[in-house]
């Protein structure tokens, strides 16, 4: 298997949360979520994770595009780190990936038209010109 055919790499990713403590400067107890994972997503394959609720699957979904930045490993897309990119990469690479969350009721934002929430994506990325979109 060579880098290329590797879309997605986790490596070693941990996320503990509420580890630096609540603002009233009481120690919460940490959340240790995600303890050192590694996975990786083929071109063209699909990856299905499997647990009990609550064993980290959405914080890891979550990591791994970056909603939340890990407390520990690494995720490379198509070989790049994203951990390690700044902004303006980041917007670049986020054009080839996106989460498709399983609640459209809270996706979605009812007050706009189906018209305005297929498009704001595409204008945040600047894809194709005015017209097309
Ligand atoms: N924002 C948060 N702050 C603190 N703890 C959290 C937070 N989000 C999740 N957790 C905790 O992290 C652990 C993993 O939660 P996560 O939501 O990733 O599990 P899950 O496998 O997706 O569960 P489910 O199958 O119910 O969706 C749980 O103990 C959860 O209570
Ligand atoms: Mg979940």
């Amino acid at each position: 298997m060579t880098a290329s055919e590797t879309v997605l790499q986790v490596k070693n990713l941990s996320m503990t949360y509420g580890s630096r403590g609540s603002l009233l400067g009481r120690s919460e107890s940490a959340v240790h979520a995600v303890r050192e994972v590694s996975v990786a997503v083929r071109k063209g394959r699909t990856l299905g994770l499997v647990g009990e609720s609550g064993s980290g699957k959405s914080t890891l979904g979550r990591c791994a595009t970056l909603l939340l930045r890990p407390t520990a490993g690494e995720v490379l897309f198509r070989g790049e780190s994203l951990l390690s990119a700044d902004h303006r990469r980041l917007a670049v690479l986020r054009r080839g990936f996106q989460t498709v969350f399983q609640d459209p009721y809270s996706s979605l934002n009812p007050r706009k038209t189906v018209a305005r929430l297929i498009r704001e994506p595409l204008d945040i990325h600047r894809q194709g010109d005015r017209a097309w979109r």
